[in-house]
């Protein structure tokens, strides 16, 4: 008998009812269209359906959908910012970190879930947070040096993002200074 399920995905609430056996990955790719999710192995070996569930990364196909219930998804396709890519995503591309991407959308939401956690990782700290992510066709270093460069590229979007707070801070004093003639 089917069940309701309530997700979020991408910022977006659904509602429907599901078969008990059905997996969060046919939720995602069949019934909602968000096919950047990919499915490769079935068998929890190779992690190309990799999604985020309430901050984690998760293998879709290991999941029933009605365990999600109630939680947050995230797919590849909620990380750009309209035709901004996510860093993470560009950081992929200015790496060659993939060639034919079939495991790359699980490899990028791995790094955002992981880096979201450890925004300054060793390379060391990639390569085991990132095992038993499949690659069949580009160097595991290159998405090694992908995750890297993506750190670096949050930390400045990061540093950017309080950059006009301190600027106001200093116009203030500035204008103190000018007003008393005294450093505020
Ligand atoms: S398809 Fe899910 S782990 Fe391979
Ligand atoms: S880019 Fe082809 S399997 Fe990873």
């Amino acid at each position: 008998m089917k069940r309701e399920l309530n997700i979020t995905v991408n910022g977006e609430s659904y509602n429907f009812f599901v078969e008990p056996k059905t997996l969060l990955v046919h939720v995602l790719r069949e019934m909602l269209g968000f096919t950047g999710t990919h499915q490769a192995c079935d068998s929890s070996s190779c992690a190309a359906c990799t999604v985020i569930v309430d901050g984690k990364a998760v293998k879709s196909c290991s999941i029933l959908a009605l365990q999600v219930n109630g939680k947050e998804v995230t797919t590849v396709e909620g990380l750009a910012d309209g035709a901004n890519l996510h860093p993470i995503q560009q950081a992929f591309i200015d790496n060659w970190a993939f060639q034919c991407g079939f495991c790359t959308s699980g490899q990028i939401m791995a790094a955002k879930a992981f880096l979201d956690e450890n925004p300054n990782p060793t390379r060391e700290e990639i390569q085991m947070q990132m095992d038993g992510h499949i690659c069949r066709c580009t160097g595991h270093n290159m998405i090694n040096e992908a995750i890297r460069d993506a750190a670096k590229r949050l930390q400045s979007r990061e540093a950017a993002k309080k950059l006009p707070a301190q600027k106001n801070l200093q116009s203030h004093k500035w204008a103190q200074t000018a007003k008393s003639g005294k450093g505020a």
